[in-house]
């Protein structure tokens, strides 16, 4: 069994999104063990996203997910961190397969609905930041 982290970004809260994607998870057999509704903090921000704090794209991540709340949650299951990867879909909804979280609800490369662990190590790292 695997354990990984997602948020619900604040576009997606926002336009009311928070139970659909939700229930996409559910559907394809995975398990809410934690969840909760917060502001993410700069600090909080800058840790979760220290791989691109260098980037020039950044100030745009930083302003768009500290703008209102998102949703936070541990999802287990086999293979949860590929699952919900494939679930949510390419970064950019132009590429997200059909179906797929971005696909659905995604309004660009940079508001995107949601963030998903990509590998056991980020996994347990995020999960120590935001629970
Ligand atoms: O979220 P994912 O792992 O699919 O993508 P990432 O490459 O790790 O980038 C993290 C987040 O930064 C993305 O989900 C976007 O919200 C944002 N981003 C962006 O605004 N512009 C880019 N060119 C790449 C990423
Ligand atoms: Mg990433």
């Amino acid at each position: 069994m695997e354990k990984t982290l997602v948020l619900i970004k604040p576009d997606a809260v926002e336009r009311n999104f928070v139970g659909k994607i939700l229930a996409l998870y559910e559907e394809n057999g995975l398990k809410i063990t934690e969840l909760k509704m917060l502001n993410a903090t700069e600090e909080l921000a800058k840790t979760h996203y220290a791989e691109h704090v260098e980037k020039p794209f950044f100030p745009e991540i930083l302003a768009y997910i500290t703008r209102s709340p998102i949703v936070a949650l541990i999802l287990e299951g086999e293979d949860a961190i590929a699952k919900v990867r494939a679930i949510n879909g390419s970064t950019d909804p132009k590429e997200a397969a059909e179906g797929t979280v971005r696909n659905l609800y995604a309004v660009s490369k940079s508001e995107n609905s949601v963030h998903a662990s990509d590998s056991v190590e980020s996994a347990e790292r995020e999960i120590k930041i935001w629970f």
